[in-house]
């Protein structure tokens, strides 16, 4: 099924020139991006975001890592991209992350692991709705891999 997921490179991998190397791995799968920019989160912006982590012992550093720099902020729509994009990204932690996956190849610890992503459905749709307004997305356009399948029908 075709879904939406929003997808952070976090101050860590901004800041580690990791950028384009992790958009490109998304693109590769096939997946289409329609909505993406950079941006300093602001402390109100970090803590509607992982409100759910509020009054956790790693609460407080998380929220100071996620306003430390820059981040990369993405909508990407595909097939199953929920799911898929989790698995792309590997475990939190990384020394449990499947080799190949983004988190293996270059997050430190549980807490600096360059990426978020969504966890679910509604998760997206809330993190969606909190990074990126309706006209920031561009839904309306078709990846080469979309043409050559319609062609063929
Ligand atoms: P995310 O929400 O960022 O995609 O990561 P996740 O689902 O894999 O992990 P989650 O449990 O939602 O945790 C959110 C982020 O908080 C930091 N964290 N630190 N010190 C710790 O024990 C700890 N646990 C989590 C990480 O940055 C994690 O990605
Ligand atoms: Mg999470």
């Amino acid at each position: 099924m075709t879904e939406r997921t929003f997808i952070a490179i976090k101050p860590d991998g901004v800041k580690r020139n990791l950028i384009g190397r992790i958009i490109t791995k998304f693109e590769e799968k096939g997946y289409k991006i329609i909505g993406l920019k950079l941006l300093l989160p602001t402390l109100e912006l970090a803590e509607k975001h992982y409100a759910e982590h509020k009054g956790k012992p790693f609460y407080p550093r998380l929220i100071e890592y996620i306003t430390s720099g820059p981040i990369v902020a993405m909508v990407i729509e595909g097939d199953n991209v929920i799911a898929e994009s989790r698995r792309m990204m590997g475990s939190t932690k990384p020394e449990e992350a499947e080799a190949g996956t983004i988190r293996f190849e270059y997050a430190i610890n549980k807490e600096y692991n360059i990426i978020h992503g969504s966890d679910c459905v509604e998760s997206a749709e809330r993190e969606i709705a909190i990074y990126f307004k309706e006209e920031e997305l561009c839904p309306n356009w078709t990846t080469m891999l979309e043409m050559i399948m319609n062609n063929g029908k």
